[in-house]
């Protein structure tokens, strides 16, 4: 069977991936504070409208969607184009009833006919939902309604400075189909590193990946 690839716009990732994240699945993006996430997610969605032409879909449960278009700004991404085109929505939420916000996910994205979603991050969701059972439950059915949608979904999670774990509370990462490990390393000569901790169905890079943050955005060196 052939896999369906689904580039991801990030300079030198999609080398080390087989050509791409696998379509219609879902990555969990993950690291400590400061670390790229959000430049890596709205890389992720500006290069799928540009370049691939796939309408994308932003939440954002801690940045305004101003403060994200400015994000883009510095990198030359313009959003806002984006979004007068209908290939971009971004949804600020707040994340008290994840049943509501996904059905309003599915509607926007049904609009737009979304083929990337994106939540940055799920980390709010771990704070709300306190038993870690109930988490990964409501994960995976979050995930899978999204999927169901014939999206690609990446979220991000945020990893606490003190924590050897990929998420707070260990419990995304058994969720997402895949997970993509940026680092923070402040004595090396490149500052950040990014790492493919899981992927399935790919034959995926094993290494530590330094990369940099460019005027143009991330770019993964394959040393
Ligand atoms: N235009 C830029 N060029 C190079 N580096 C930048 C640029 N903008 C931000 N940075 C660096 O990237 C870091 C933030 O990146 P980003 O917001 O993608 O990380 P994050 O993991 O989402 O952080 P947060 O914990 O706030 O969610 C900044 O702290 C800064 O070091
Ligand atoms: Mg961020």
């Amino acid at each position: 069977m052939v896999i369906e690839r689904v580039p991801t716009g990030i300079s030198g990732l999609d080398e080390l991936i087989e050509g791409g994240f696998v379509k219609n699945s879902s990555i969990l993006v993950t690291g400590k504070t400061g670390s790229g996430k959000t430049t890596f997610i709205t890389q992720f969605l500006h290069a799928g409208a540009r370049v691939y032409k796939d309408p994308g879909i932003l939440v954002s449960t801690e940045e305004t969607s101003r403060s994200i278009r400015n994000h883009c700004a510095r990198y030359g991404w313009n959003m806002e184009e984006l979004e007068n085109k209908g290939m971009l929505k971004i949804l600020e939420v707040e994340p008290f009833s994840i049943d509501t916000l996904v059905t309003t996910i599915e509607k926007e994205a049904q609009l737009i006919h979304a083929k990337r979603i994106v939540i940055d991050s799920v980390s709010m969701f771990e704070m709300y939902i306190d038993k870690q059972l109930e988490m990964r439950k409501i994960l995976f059915k979050t995930l899978r309604r999204l999927k169901d949608l014939g999206t690609t979904v990446v979220i991000t999670a945020e990893i606490p400075e003190d924590s050897q774990s990929l998420s707070r509370y260990g419990v995304i990462e058994f969720a997402a189909d895949a997970v993509v490990v940026l680092q923070y390393m402040s004595l090396t000569k490149y500052k950040r590193s990014l790492m493919v901790r899981k992927m399935r169905d790919t034959n995926h890079s094993q290494d530590i990946h330094p990369f940099e943050m460019m005027a143009t955005g991330i770019n993964v060196l394959s040393i």
